[in-house]
């Protein structure tokens, strides 16, 4: 992938790893917008980093995560690179019989999020992709 010239979404990029990948990207010349489901910490990015974009959603709501799509894909049809970074990781007891209620609650948000993270290079034609090698 290019490292510069794209347009990225950093789904939870609102703290942790999404947030260092969106200010590195943003740094490195790439339009970024950072989707967080707090507004207070998407406002806090974006005054912070002029340049990135902030739109609120909710990983673990299937018409947010609709709603989210459509508006950076309408604002931003250039869009070719999304990484995906929201979620949680609430510490398990595995004897603890809560823990099943534990886990399924920190893989939902991942298993619901758009797969992995996808990249298409800008401005490319679907004739000039190569297919994906295996792993
Ligand atoms: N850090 C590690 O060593 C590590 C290792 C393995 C896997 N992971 C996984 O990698 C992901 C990121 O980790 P991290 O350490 O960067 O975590 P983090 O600092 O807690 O960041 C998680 C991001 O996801 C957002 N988020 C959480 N729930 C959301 C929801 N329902 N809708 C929308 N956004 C939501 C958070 O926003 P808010 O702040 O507004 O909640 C935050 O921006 C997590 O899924 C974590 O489980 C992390």
């Amino acid at each position: 992938m290019k490292t510069t010239g794209n347009t990225i979404l950093v789904a939870g990029g609102t703290s942790g790893i999404g947030r260092a990948f969106a200010v590195r990207l943003h740094a490195a010349g790439n339009k970024v917008i950072v989707a967080g489901h707090r507004r207070a910490d998407l406002d806090e990015i974006v005054a912070e980093v002029p340049g990135i974009e902030g739109e609120e959603f909710d990983v673990t709501d299937g018409a947010s995560i609709r709603r989210l799509s459509e508006t950076v894909t309408a604002n931003h049809p250039d869009l070719n690179v999304l990484v995906t970074m929201a979620g949680i990781m609430v510490p398990e007891t595995v004897l603890d019989p809560g823990s099943l209620e534990v886990a399924e609650r920190t893989v939902a948000p991942t298993c619901s999020a758009p797969s992995g993270s996808s990249t298409r290079s800008p401005r490319s034609s679907p004739s000039s992709r190569r297919p994906r090698s295996s792993p």
